[in-house]
Parts: structure tokens; C-alpha cells; sequence
């Protein structure tokens, strides 16, 4: 059986407004997903991103409030304008623009992360794997990087 897409899932912390789509995120998020939660996407240093891409990640999804509905007033519009922006910079260097993913959750969103997930899981299938940005770091015996 095929590998599954490894996907990095930014979830601001105030998004998910339904218990059970948090609970859900929390505790039975499928292996391929690796979430790192953050108080608002304003919080997302791109270099996350650039991590996420480096280790591994065939794709990134961002998951944030709707705009007019950030805990920080304008936290996930400076979020939107710089992570699309260093997006665009990803997409330069070969991290295909449709790798990253965002997504703006509303009250009435309710179990729609888990359909956006899937989807995106899909659409990162049919890419392929995105495997040109990986870092490998080669460890010399005695633990010394080489
Ligand atoms: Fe959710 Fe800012 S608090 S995006």
C-alpha cells in the first residue's frame, strides 16, 4: 500500500469552535498529520513552515479564524499576507504553490476540518511525493553532523 501524504497541520487554537472537531484534531489526528497548535496564525513564523517543508512535508495546511474573527484583532491577515508571500518564494524553489494549504474556520464550520483534511490529502496525492527540499543531515559515527 501506497505511503500516505505527510502533511503539517498549523492549527491556531481558537479556530475550531466545535469541542468534538478539537477533540477530534487532538487525539485522533491519522499518522500521516502532524499538528503543532498555536495561539493565531499571526504566530506562524514562516520558518515553521520552512521546517516543516525541510523535514518532510508534502504539504501544509494552515488553519486559522475567519479574518474579521482573530482573537488578535489582525493576527491571521499579517499571517495570510506573509505566509502567501513566502509561499510564493516556496513555489520559486520547487515547493509547489498547491503543497500549502489555508483555511479559515467559522462557528459553523463544524466537522469541516476533517473534510478539508481529507481533501487536501487527496489533491497531495495525485502531486506526489514532494521530496526535492528535504534536508538530510548525514550523522558521523560519535554523533558529530558530517
Ligand atoms: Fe485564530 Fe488569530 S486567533 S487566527
Amino acid at each position: 500500500m501506497p505511503e500516505k501524504p505527510k502533511i503539517a497541520l498549523f492549527q491556531c487554537r481558537w479556530c475550531l469552535y466545535a469541542p468534538a472537531d478539537q477533540e477530534w484534531v487532538d487525539t485522533q489526528l491519522p499518522e500521516n498529520i502532524h499538528l503543532t497548535k498555536t495561539p493565531c496564525t499571526g504566530r506562524i513564523n514562516p520558518l515553521y513552515v520552512l521546517n516543516a517543508v525541510q523535514g518532510g512535508a508534502d504539504g501544509v495546511m494552515i488553519s486559522g479564524c475567519l479574518p474579521e474573527q482573530c482573537h488578535f484583532k489582525t493576527g491571521n491577515m499579517a499571517a495570510r499576507r506573509q505566509l502567501e508571500e513566502f509561499n510564493d518564494f516556496l513555489d520559486y524553489i520547487g515547493y509547489d504553490k498547491q503543497r500549502v494549504r489555508f483555511v479559515w474556520l467559522d462557528l459553523q464550520d463544524r466537522g469541516i476540518i476533517q473534510k478539508q483534511l481529507a481533501a487536501f490529502e487527496q489533491e497531495l496525492d495525485d502531486l506526489g511525493p514532494a521530496s526535492n527540499l528535504v534536508t538530510r543531515v548525514k550523522v558521523a559515527e560519535g554523533g558529530q553532523n558530517a
